[in-house]
Parts: C-alpha cells; structure tokens; sequence
C-alpha cells in the first residue's frame, strides 16, 4: 500500500472481529517500524506493552469505562514511556555516531533537559505520538485497522502495567480487522484556518 493510501485509509475503529489473530510476523513489523521513528536526540523514550493476557484485556476493558476494542482487537499495545530517558546511559543512542559526534552531542542532550521537567515530559508525548502514528500507519499497510486511545483512567491502567515510577502512558492502540467500519469523518477543518505562512 502507498504512504498516502495508507494515510487515507486509517481511521479509528471501534468494532472489531473478536476471533481474528494476526498473521504471524505482523505484529513484530509493525513494532519494528514503529522503533524507527524519529526522537529528539534519538533518545526512543517510549517502552511499549503489549496486552496479549485476555483477562488483563478485559481488567483493562473496564479501566477504559468498557470500550470494546481494547478487548476485541487482535492486539492492543499500550504505549509508555521514561521521562528519565534523556539521562539513562545516553552514549546508547550515539552509539554509531564518530566520536567527536559524541562528544559534541551528549553534553548537549544534558543541557537540553537537565532540570527542565516539562521539556522532559513533552518529548516523551512526541516520541511516542510519532511512534502511534508509525504504527498506525503501518498496521493500515498490512492490511489491519486501528484505534488510538486515551479515554481510560490512567491510574488504573498504570496499576493494571505496574507502570515503573519516572513512567508515563501516552495512549493505548487496538489493532485488528474492523467488523464494522469507522463513521464517516467527523469534519476536518480547513487547511486554510490551520496552515499560515511564516507567522500568525
Ligand atoms: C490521542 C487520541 C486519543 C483517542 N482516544 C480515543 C478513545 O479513547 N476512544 C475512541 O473511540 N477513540 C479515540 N480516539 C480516536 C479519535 O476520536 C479519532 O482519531 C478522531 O475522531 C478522528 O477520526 P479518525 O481517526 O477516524 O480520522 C483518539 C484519538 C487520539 C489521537
């Protein structure tokens, strides 16, 4: 499938066929594209869960106030990730870069975000909102659909993952084969109210 198909064709699912599985391998390429996302520093703050316990799937059902795709879908992947990721062994994501590369890019990654709790936060959201969208998108590519989430109760959900301290959940996505499709859009608003040149 083309990029721009792909991007088309995605929409959010809620109803999906409870009994289908994915093909093996699928969900490993989907995970696989989604880790080659871009990040801030290629820092990768996100650490994804996937849910493939189906009790957990319906303890997690309940914390999103009974959305039936988190049970139904083939799959649902709740992505997470470390706020502290900027500061865990950051020579990891430089690793093959020349030195002089490195010398120059991790001191800069620590004045980045040393102390600055809401830029550390924030990217966490990017990184794994890009990665969403990578998987997303991915998922349309072989053929699946989806729906990205964050109507749940997210103190439930992090008892439900034993969510690490320092952690945060950026959203849940189903993925599976629609058994009924999405509505139609909702209404897109003109690019012309959310596109301008140069300034406001
Ligand atoms: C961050 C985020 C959270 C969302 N949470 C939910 C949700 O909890 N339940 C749901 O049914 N849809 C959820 N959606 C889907 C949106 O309602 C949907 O993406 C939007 O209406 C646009 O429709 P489309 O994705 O089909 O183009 C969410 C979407 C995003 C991006």
């Amino acid at each position: 499938m083309k990029v721009f198909q792909a991007i088309e064709e995605r929409r959010a699912v809620k109803r999906y066929n409870a009994e289908s599985k994915m093909l093996p391998g699928d969900f490993d390429k989907i995970m696989s594209a989604a880790v080659l996302s871009p990040t801030s520093y290629n820092i990768q703050h996100w650490r994804f869960v996937r849910v493939t316990d189906k009790a957990q799937r319906e303890k997690l059902k309940d914390a999103a106030w009974g959305q039936e795709q988190v049970a139904s879908a083939s799959e649902l992947v709740i992505l997470c990730a470390d706020i502290n990721a900027w500061s865990d062994r950051p020579q990891r994501y430089v690793a093959n870069t020349p030195q002089e590369t490195q010398d120059m890019l991790l001191p800069m990654i620590d004045a980045f975000y040393n102390g600055k709790e809401q830029i550390q936060r924030d990217e966490t959201m990017r990184s794994c909102g890009i990665a969403a969208q990578t998987i997303m998108l991915a998922a349309k590519g072989l053929g699946y659909d989806t729906c990205p989430m964050v109507g749940f109760d997210r103190e439930e959900v992090a008892r439900l993952i034993r969510l690490p301290q320092g952690y945060v959940i950026a959203m849940m996505i189903a993925i599976g084969k629609a058994e009924q499709p999405a509505h139609s859009r909702g209404g897109q608003l003109p690019l012309s109210e959310v596109l301008s040149e140069n300034h406001f």
